[in-house]
């Protein structure tokens, strides 16, 4: 799939996470850069972001995760992630992780486009629930227009990386 200005969206299999691991840890450390509360504290080095995507590359050779990520000719603009690894009484449930688009990349859709497909591999997963949690009122609107249900806010559930106390909504949405 393709969005207008030349985006494609792909889901990686292991050897594809780990051959984007750097082009994801520059995503998340521009996000944390930027102030996202998206888990780390600011300074977010290479080397710890790296760390990370590599227990997510991990996570998708076991086949607990679908990774997506939006790609143009400059490179990975963004990524989501869809966590398969659930309980075994929520065998019907996903959780979507890690929205991240780069600063480039930003209002053109591309998080949307993201979503989107997300939520088809989900369906393709078998899964009819979905659940996730954000501390970004821009991703809030995304959700928002893609139907996804607020359930509520847990207030000062997270640090910013500045360390400054974030508010999270929880959202869910029936897929499929
Ligand atoms: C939240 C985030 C993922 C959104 O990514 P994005 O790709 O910019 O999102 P979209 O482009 O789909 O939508 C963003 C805005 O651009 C607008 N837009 C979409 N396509 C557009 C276009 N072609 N031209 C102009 N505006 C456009 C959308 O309407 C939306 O507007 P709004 O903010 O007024 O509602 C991004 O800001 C981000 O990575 N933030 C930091 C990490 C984070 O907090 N992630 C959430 C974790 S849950």
């Amino acid at each position: 799939m393709t969005t207008a200005g030349g985006t494609a969206i792909e889901r990686l299999d292991g050897p594809g996470a780990r051959e984007a691991l750097r082009a994801l840890a520059e995503i998340l450390c521009d996000c944390v850069e930027g102030g996202a509360s998206v888990s780390f504290l600011a300074p977010l080095s290479i080397e710890r972001a790296e760390k990370f995507w590599d227990k997510v590359a991990a996570a998708v050779e076991r086949g607990e995760s679908a990774l997506l990520v939006a790609r143009d000719a400059e490179g990975i603009q963004g990524t989501v992630q869809l966590v398969l690894s659930l309980p075994e009484n929520q065998p019907h449930r996903g959780e979507v992780a890690k929205l991240l688009v780069h600063r480039r990349a930003r209002r053109r859709g591309i998080a949307q486009t993201l979503m989107r497909a997300a939520e088809r591999e989900a369906v393709a997963e078998g899964r009819t629930l979905l659940t996730l949690d954000t501390a970004s009122a821009e991703a809030e609107r995304v959700y928002q227009r893609l139907g996804w249900q607020l359930c509520g806010i847990i207030p000062g559930y997270a640090l910013n990386p500045d360390r400054s106390s974030c508010d999270t909504a929880v959202y869910w949405k029936r897929v499929g």
